[in-house]
């Protein structure tokens, strides 16, 4: 068969046609048989335990026009040795919901230990036996119009899904500062999971990976380093780390929490929570993110500039190791990090 190259041009683009047009009916079937699957997940919703195509939202619905919604990330690991599913800190994950919704104004009519159960309920439900995210909301479901956060109805509900790496954090990653700043904590307040809140990093990570990144790294209003757009983040400089405290308009990150214990308990580091300059993402020795969806993703990158070695650090490398045998349920002193669904 000619190759389109070799072809008349009207003839080579008609090819390209056939080509895009194959491509992207295998593309929607693709995603047709997603949805299907994801159509019989389980999920909870108000108070019953229902499919996911059953459970339905009005077009009027206050949180989508709005942004007042708050919501978590947790995930849930996969130990096939054991044949048991872990998931990672649900109750700070709950807790911090709680702390979410007072700022929203936003009831959340059940306890942290039910939220825990409910969860592990909801998990062992589906049948998941791979890497899961679970993904917890609480919005304002009233069907009208009118921005505010007083007299409207309040919903909830927990989607889980199956779930893989959010970004390569084996390679490392490569990093721009973004052009757009951190919301600051009086115009919208970062440290609440707060679904609105999330147009600012939606606009920083597409224009990082529109530009050729892998992440964005957002600097405050008063230009300090603040975090990626869903992750927080630490340098290391002269074997000491440092990570940005959270008045600089961070969001409390769980996963932060555990590497900073880690690091010090762990590797024998110091770990300071300090404003830091962007200029200090090109000289450190090591950069890099944590959360709940990337883990830890060491950068190696940002700018165009290389970090230390221009490879993962050494720092960083120990650190994943180490995290990923207690997230799996390898190491037996951080069992009490895991809730086992089976
Ligand atoms: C903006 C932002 N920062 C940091 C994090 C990391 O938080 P955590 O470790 O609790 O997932 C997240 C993810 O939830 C996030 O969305």
């Amino acid at each position: 068969m000619k190759r389109a190259r070799d072809m008349h041009p009207s003839a080579a683009q008609h090819v390209q046609e056939v080509r895009m047009a194959v491509k992207a009916e295998g593309v929607a079937k693709a995603g047709e048989g997603r949805r299907r699957e994801q159509a019989q997940y389980w999920v909870y919703f108000d108070g019953e335990f229902k499919r996911y195509g059953d459970a339905r939202l009005g077009l009027m619905t206050h949180a989508l026009h709005y942004g007042t919604g708050v919501f978590e990330g947790l995930r849930a690991y996969w130990n096939a040795e054991h044949e048991q599913l872990f998931i990672l800190k649900p109750r700070e994950h709950y807790e911090r919901m709680h702390r979410s919704a007072r700022v929203l104004m936003l009831k959340i009519p059940l306890s942290v230990d039910e939220l825990c159960a409910i969860t592990v309920e909801l998990v062992r439900k589906n049948g998941f036996r791979q890497d899961s995210y679970i993904r917890p909301i609480a919005f304002k479901s009233s069907e009208e119009i009118g921005v505010r956060l007083h007299n409207l109805n309040d919903s909830f509900a927990i989607y889980v899904t199956p779930f893989g790496s959010y970004v390569d954090i084996e390679r490392g990653i490569r990093c721009m500062v973004s052009s757009w700043r951190r919301i600051d904590d009086n115009v919208a307040p970062a440290r609440a999971k707060i679904t609105g809140i999330y147009v600012n990093s939606a606009l920083a990570k597409t224009e990082a990976m529109e530009n050729g990144f892998d992440e964005a790294i957002m600097l405050s209003q008063d230009g300090h380093v603040c975090e990626g757009s869903a992750e927080n983040l630490f340098i290391v400089r002269a074997n000491r780390v440092f990570t940005p405290p959270a008045q600089d308009n961070i969001l409390e990150g769980i996963t932060r929490e555990n590497v900073i214990e880690l690091l010090r308990t762990e590797l024998g580091v110091e770990v300071v929570e300090r404003s830091i300059d962007r200029s200090e993402l090109y000289v450190a020795d090591e950069v890099f993110l944590c959360g709940t969806g990337a883990q830890i993703a060491p950068v190696i990158e940002v700018d165009h500039r290389a970090i230390g070695s221009g490879q993962v650090g050494p720092i960083a490398a120990r650190l994943q190791a180490l995290y990923f045998d207690i997230v799996r349920g390898r190491n037996p002193k951080y069992a009490d990090w895991l809730t086992p669904v089976y």
